[in-house]
């Protein structure tokens, strides 16, 4: 019988007989292609992409110095696994990815497959190093889908929700949410309280979080409070970790988030764009620390894969070379105005954040209330796809839609993007 259907019907109902809903595909689209800050689907349909493989993809899909890099090295070696032998590309990583986050000598590097695996391992040389066993994390992070990532999220449904029991000695406070009513002394005073009634901080191991919470809703932690956790861990001993998966690689302006507040943390763990679309994570930190961990506690079969590291260093060239964070800068601030305009004609949007490209808009049932709106921002994100433009949401109560476009977005494209937006507000007043 002739199969009538779309290439997309066809295959999104294969996916749901194959794939579990766990596996969640926030999109009804199979996607075939992709360049720069486009792609199209099995069925021709071009769509912009400013979710970009969720902040994978700052310079953008296929960049071509990537695809060059990845197929000069894929004629090499493609995997050798560095715990049997070394191979130039993840040395030179290291030293590049070193020498940016501290100074050339000072900071070591080891490379993972995916983020949730780059938490683990800065956990684990946390532990290692100081010989404690806590770790204070933040409501509202996402830190992951293995076991202790999902421990270390501070979010419950789905993450959590029927996953328990978590890995123990991992404690949980508020993170800053101005306009959720949480200051930065409320976080503060959260961590006293804890010091106080739960773990003495001579028994924490590590703080961790996100300078800018990624999937809790594009919160920003401010520079006061990135100061004040860590003049709390240099007085207790304590490692403090930014966890810079989302927000680094130029995301918010400079290359890592943690850069805005004037602080250096003791590890750095990175993922998603530092590689272009190839699956590579790692943990920066500073040497004494990532030395703690005795030979053979670090590593896995496909921690920082060949291809990966090629991957990577061309991304670390495109942002010498190309002036991405100059880009980005100049895209943050006209998608910001935009969406301060787009926020004085829809009462919908309760707040607008960006730091640098990172932007969000928190959507509500009404001003006054601030009642999170998660029907409303998923009608919006389903207009913005009719429209053809793909974004996708965040924030503890999904009512946040983010905006991760890649740095190598055009002018005319962001431009184009914008229209869609307001387009996809207005049909989904309606
Ligand atoms: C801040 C942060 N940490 C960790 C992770 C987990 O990374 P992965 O999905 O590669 O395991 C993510 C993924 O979204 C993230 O945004």
């Amino acid at each position: 019988m002739l199969d009538n259907r779309d290439n997309t019907t066809r295959l999104l109902e294969e996916r749901q007989r194959h794939i579990p809903r766990g596996v969640l595909t926030a999109h009804p689209l199979v996607l075939e292609r992709a360049q720069g800050a486009e792609v199209w689907d099995v069925d021709g349909r071009r769509y912009i992409d400013f979710v970009g493989g969720i902040g994978v993809m700052n310079v953008g899909h296929n960049h071509p110095r990537v695809v060059e890099a990845v197929t000069k090295q894929l004629g090499l070696i493609t995997h050798a696994a560095f715990q049997v032998a070394a191979y130039p590309p993840y040395i030179e990583l290291a030293r590049r990815l070193n020498a940016l986050v501290g100074d050339e000598g000072e900071y070591k590097s080891a490379f993972f497959t995916s983020g949730a695996e780059a938490v683990e391992n800065a956990v684990k040389i946390a532990r290692g190093f100081t010989n404690r066993q806590g770790v204070i994390a933040f409501s509202g992070a996402f830190h992951g889908r293995t076991l202790l990532g999902t421990t270390l999220t501070g979010m419950s449904a789905p993450y959590k929700q029927n996953f328990g029991p978590f890995a123990s000695e991992v404690y949980h406070v508020p993170f800053p949410n101005p306009y959720r009513g949480v200051e930065v002394a409320d976080s503060l005073a959260a961590i006293e309280n804890l010091f106080a009634t739960e773990v003495a901080p001579e028994r924490v191991a590590a703080i961790l979080l996100e300078p800018v919470q990624g999937d809790g809703g594009f919160l920003p932690a401010p520079a006061p409070f990135m100061q004040a956790l860590r003049a709390i861990c240099d007085k207790h001993g304590i490692v403090l970790i930014c966890d810079e998966i989302q927000s680094g690689f130029g995301r918010t302006g400079t290359m890592f988030a943690f850069q805005h507040s004037g602080i250096k943390p003791d590890l750095v763990t990175v993922a998603k764009s530092l590689a272009g679309g190839l699956p590579i994570s790692g943990v920066i930190g500073k040497a004494a620390m990532m030395e703690a961990p005795t030979p053979g506690g670090l590593g896995g079969t496909y921690g920082g894969n060949g291809l990966g590291c090629a991957a990577a260093l061309a991304v670390l060239d495109i942002f010498e070379k190309d002036g991405l964070l100059e880009a980005g800068e100049r895209l943050s601030k006209r998608l910001q105005a935009a969406l301060e305009e787009l926020a004085g004609k829809h009462a919908a949007i309760g707040e607008v954040r960006c730091t640098g490209f990172m932007c969000a808009i928190e959507i509500v049932a009404d001003r006054g209330s601030k009642k999170p709106d998660a029907d409303m921002a998923q009608r919006i994100i389903d207009a913005a796809r009719e429209a053809g433009l793909l974004i996708i949401k965040c924030g503890v109560h999904r009512n946040v839609i983010r905006f991760l476009a890649p740095l190598v977005t055009s002018d005319a494209l962001l431009e184009e993007a914008i229209g869609m937006l307001g387009q996809a507000l207005a049909s989904a007043k309606a």
